[in-house]
């Protein structure tokens, strides 16, 4: 594998790639890799014959210094599980090549909403942060396919919409939630649970499963949720949601498209997220 820190090396091996009419996927994680990234890896390598894979903790889409802060980083393991999935290139960016015009210079454009509800709204600022990276990488890469886990479904949607907006000839690929054996959706979050904390976190999934499979309206489903969440003694829920899968708004009726069921939670210092789809 190769591992690159210099965007210049970088877009120079890139660009001897595509003569010899390579075509790139691309992986963007901010490290601390698991299964579910190295899922996304898998893919690029079945649908792409070159895949890059950037590992970069990107300031800009913390609204919560000290989750910037906290968040886990371990380069050389990720390295180790890069190479064992036979990734082709690791680009390890400084924040100079990702923001040559400075962090404070973020992307705006139109997302038609998308960004303002759930995350969005809890999160101020967020996924402008989000657009900004993706672009950016994008830009230094630029990549025919690029991957990204239904686990953070509302970022696909958002950066899906990215790429309309600025016409970009770019293919998204959504790619399944890898979860635990006992149902919690893999994060690099979950590092940061105690043992105690991460033996309770199925609670999650397992409340979306209920919600999945509750036969009632919209809003039994709802109450159920919260009255699971004010039940349980370590969980406090930030918000349940189900919404469209196409544009993210509320359902309020019982649905006729698809529909997923959306929840995030504290569970002590960690912060949670985690949706199912409730039509299939
Ligand atoms: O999903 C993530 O890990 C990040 O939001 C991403 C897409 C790498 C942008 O920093």
């Amino acid at each position: 594998m190769n591992v690159f820190t210099s965007k210049t090396e970088l877009t120079k091996f890139l660009e001897q790639e595509r003569i010899k009419d390579k075509n790139i996927g691309f992986v963007p994680t901010m490290g601390a890799l698991h299964q579910g990234h190295l899922s996304l890896i898998q893919e690029s390598r079945k649908r792409t014959n070159l895949t890059v894979c950037s590992i970069y903790v990107n300031p800009t889409q913390f609204n919560v210094k000290s989750d910037l802060e906290n968040y886990p980083r371990n380069t050389e393991k990720d390295i180790e599980l890069l190479v064992s999935e036979n990734c082709d290139v690791c680009f390890l960016p400084n924040t100079n090549d990702v923001y040559p015009n400075g962090v404070s210079k973020l992307l705006e454009i139109n997302l038609s909403g998308l960004d303002k509800r759930m995350e969005g709204e809890r999160r101020s600022g967020h996924f402008d942060g989000v657009v900004t990276v993706v672009n950016n990488l994008f830009e230094i890469i630029n990549p025919d396919i690029a991957f990204f886990g239904e686990k953070d479904f509302q970022q696909l949607a958002v950066i899906r919409k990215m790429t309309q907006v600025l016409n970009m000839n770019v293919e998204i690929v959504g790619c399944p939630i890898i979860r635990e054996p006992d149902g919690l959706a893999m994060s690099s979050r979950n590092e940061r649970l105690t043992r105690h904390e991460r033996l309770a976190a199925t609670f999650i999934y397992n409340t979306l499963l209920a919600t999945k499979n509750l036969n009632g309206s919209i809003q039994e489903k709802k109450d159920f949720v919260i009255k699971q969440f004010e039940n349980h003694a370590l969980f406090k829920l930030d918000y349940f949601d189900i919404t469209s899968e196409k544009n993210l708004t509320a359902c309020i009726e019982e649905p006729s498209k698809l529909t997923r069921a959306f929840i995030a939670a504290f569970i002590g210092k960690v912060r949670l997220i985690d949706n199912i789809a409730l039509n299939n």
